[in-house]
């Protein structure tokens, strides 16, 4: 793999959850290339097995586990697990997130007569998976840290969450999936700060728009056309393209080093066109 600069984790053991999606695969494959055993942890065996196997035929190292970042006692099974094959975690990427949606709204305007109308207007999100979002991003984020940093707090380590662009600025229609995102940058300044005195580090990034399959309805119709909401995503990020998972390498290999980033805890950094810095004007 092409990296665009590379670090020493020779003898690191890095933890990434949700590993077996589009942006995580990537992290996980660029740790390796920096000579990490990667442990890659997902929801579904097959996917994070997948990119175990390319790494190991690029000549990495890597096991991928089965887990549910929100079951504590599965975690708690994967960590030794780790530990025996792989050994002490010293970094920890919490990729493991996403959207619901029952949690979105139709419109991005409230209009006279919504609440009546067929339409999923604010007033129909559905609790419950209003809660689930919340969960998977925050707590999915919570539980993983609780049980890898447990390992890490007599040693140091590094954690790297991630956050989003609607962080922020809460972006139209997905309110719940935007204030997961605001608890995950609150959290990781928390956690930060709560962690300086022991050597570990918590930093997030924060992508801007990426086209991947948690996003692909929103993004795309089903003929494989833009949405209009493609069009306004183009239109308000300044470099006028989606990134690619390959551009959060640089921000992601610049935190967990401790040579480069090792005065950097509690930032969260935008990779994201220049989506974040710009007014719309
Ligand atoms: N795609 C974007 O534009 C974008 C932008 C900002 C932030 N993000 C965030 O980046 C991260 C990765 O997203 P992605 O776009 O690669 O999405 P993705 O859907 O491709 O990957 C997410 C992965 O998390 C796994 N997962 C979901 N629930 C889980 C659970 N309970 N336990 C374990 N694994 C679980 C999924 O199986 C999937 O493999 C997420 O936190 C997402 O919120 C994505």
């Amino acid at each position: 793999m092409k990296l665009p600069f590379q670090i020493d984790l020779s003898g690191k053991v890095a933890v990434v959850t949700g590993a077996g999606g589009v942006l995580c695969s990537e992290m996980a494959k660029a740790l390796a290339a920096c000579g990490a055993k990667v442990a890659l942890v997902g929801r579904t065996l097959e996917n994070v097995q997948r990119v175990a196997d390319e790494i190991t035929a690029d000549g990495g190292v890597a096991r991928a586990y089965q887990g549910n970042v929100l079951d504590r006692a599965g975690m708690e099974a994967v960590a030794e697990q780790v530990k025996n094959e792989l050994g002490l975690t010293d970094i920890l990427i919490n990729g493991a997130g996403g959207n619901n949606p029952k949690a979105t709204t139709d419109k991005e305007y409230y209009e006279p007569g919504d609440i009546d109308a067929e339409t999923k207007s604010f007033f129909d999100l559905d609790t419950e998976s209003v809660k689930m979002v919340f969960d998977l991003n925050f707590t999915g984020t919570l539980i993983p840290t609780q049980v890898f940093a447990a390992q890490m707090v007599e040693r140091g380590g590094n954690i790297i969450n991630v956050s989003s662009m609607n962080a922020f600025t809460p972006l139209t229609k997905i309110p719940a999936y935007s204030g997961a995102k605001a608890a995950i940058s609150n959290f990781t300044q928390w956690l930060a700060v709560h962690f300086s005195r022991v050597g570990i580090r918590v930093n997030a990034i924060a992508p801007g728009f990426f086209s991947t399959k948690q996003n692909a309805k929103l993004l795309w119709n089903e003929d494989g056309t833009p949405t209009a909401r493609t069009a306004k995503i183009l239109a308000a990020t300044p470099m006028g393209r989606f990134g690619t998972a390959d551009e959060l390498t640089g921000a992601l290999l610049y935190l967990v080093s401790n040579e480069a980033a090792g005065f950097v805890t509690g930032v969260v950094i935008p990779v994201d066109g220049g989506f974040n810095a710009y007014s719309g004007v």
